[in-house]
């Protein structure tokens, strides 16, 4: 039998502030109706002052434990996607090793911006699946407000703060029906790099810097890479969409997340959308989904859920696991 990683549980955090798009609308010149007929976001969370990417990790990655039933000392294996590190270096896994008391195995970060949760998740079921570890903690974590220009619209009403966590445990298991990853799928090009980016980094400027997109030109390919990886994950498992109970997908936009469903043919009441109350919030906003949906009881063991994610690079993926 092959060793597959189950999730063993999931957890999910956001920082307390909440501002609306009433509140962005008196900063910047836009309206609650624009932002919520071109996206669908009516909200967002906002890290306090202070309030780094770890911090919101640590709450996330502890509710995930808690929900495994395990501990910090009993995790050998650290994926933590953030496009947002608290430093440039060390890495933010390492700082919520330390902050979960975990004191063996490995823990390191992942770039792949709102794709990270997918990338981050493919890693550590690769390292599972080698025999490499045994319960991996796979985290997404972001506070774009840092990254943002606030004085431009285009960008800064679609992002926001939060993190979210999953623990992955070696198991057995083989076929579509088995509980666990079924497989993750990745891919990259590096061509569009000037669609979406951030304009500074320690060795290009050694600034932060601030996220710049065209963003009807990423909406275009979002919906093709998106459709395209979905498809590409049934097809590896020989299944067809209405095999899936929950699409979990990337929160960037309700008309990205609507215009994948239609060309998979998805009923709507199966599509898990957050993106109104929590926007963009980058690697961290798929296992924000998914935990809502797991903690409202929508997501119930044996269920087959499709997470797939679209970001900056252009990165993006998708993964079928059966919770
Ligand atoms: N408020 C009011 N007006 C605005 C705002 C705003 N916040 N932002 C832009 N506008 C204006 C523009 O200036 C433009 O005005 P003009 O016609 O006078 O020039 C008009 O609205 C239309 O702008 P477009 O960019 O063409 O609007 P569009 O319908 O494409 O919506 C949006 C913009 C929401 C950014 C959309 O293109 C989108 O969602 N793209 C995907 C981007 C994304 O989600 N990126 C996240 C990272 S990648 C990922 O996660 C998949």
């Amino acid at each position: 039998m092959a060793i597959r990683s189950i999730a063993r549980g999931c957890g999910a955090y956001l920082p307390e502030r909440i501002v609306t798009n009433a509140e962005l609308a008196a900063k910047v010149d836009t309206t609650d109706e624009w932002i919520q007929a071109r996206t669908g976001i009516k909200q967002r969370h906002i890290a306090a002052d202070g309030q780094l990417t770890s911090d919101l990790a640590v709450h996330a990655a502890n509710r995930a434990m808690e929900m495994a039933g395990v501990e910090g000392k009993d995790i050998d294996l650290i994926v933590l996607a953030t496009a947002t590190p608290d430093h440039t270096f060390p890495s933010t896994a390492t700082t919520v090793q330390a902050a979960i008391g975990m004191r063996g195995g490995a823990a390191f970060d992942v770039q792949a911006v709102c794709s990270g949760f997918i990338f981050a998740l493919a890693t550590a079921d690769n390292f599972i699946k080698a025999g490499q570890c045994k319960r991996a903690l796979v985290i997404g974590a972001e506070t774009f407000s840092r990254i943002l220009d606030w004085e431009d619209r285009t960008t800064c009403v679609l992002f926001g703060d939060g993190a979210g966590a999953i623990v992955l445990e070696a198991s057995e298991g083989e076929g579509p029906d088995a509980q666990g990853i079924l497989s993750t799928h990745l891919h990259s090009d590096g061509r569009f790099k000037e669609m979406l980016y951030v304009d500074g980094g320690p060795s290009a400027t050694q600034t932060v810097g601030h996220l710049r997109m065209q963003g009807r030109e990423v909406f275009k390919h979002a919906v093709t890479n998106l459709s395209n990886v979905v498809l590409e994950a049934l097809e590896a498992n020989g299944l067809e969409a209405d095999a899936i109970d929950w699409l979990v997908p990337h929160q960037a936009n309700q008309r990205i997340i609507s215009g994948a469903a239609r060309k998979l043919k998805m009923d709507t009441a199966k599509v898990v959308t957050t993106v109104s109350s929590h926007a963009n919030t980058s690697a961290a906003s798929v296992p924000l989904a998914l935990n809502v949906a797991v903690q409202d009881g929508r997501i119930k063991s044996g269920d087959l859920l499709l997470l797939e994610a679209m970001g900056g690079g252009f990165t993006w993926g998708a993964s079928l696991l059966r919770w």
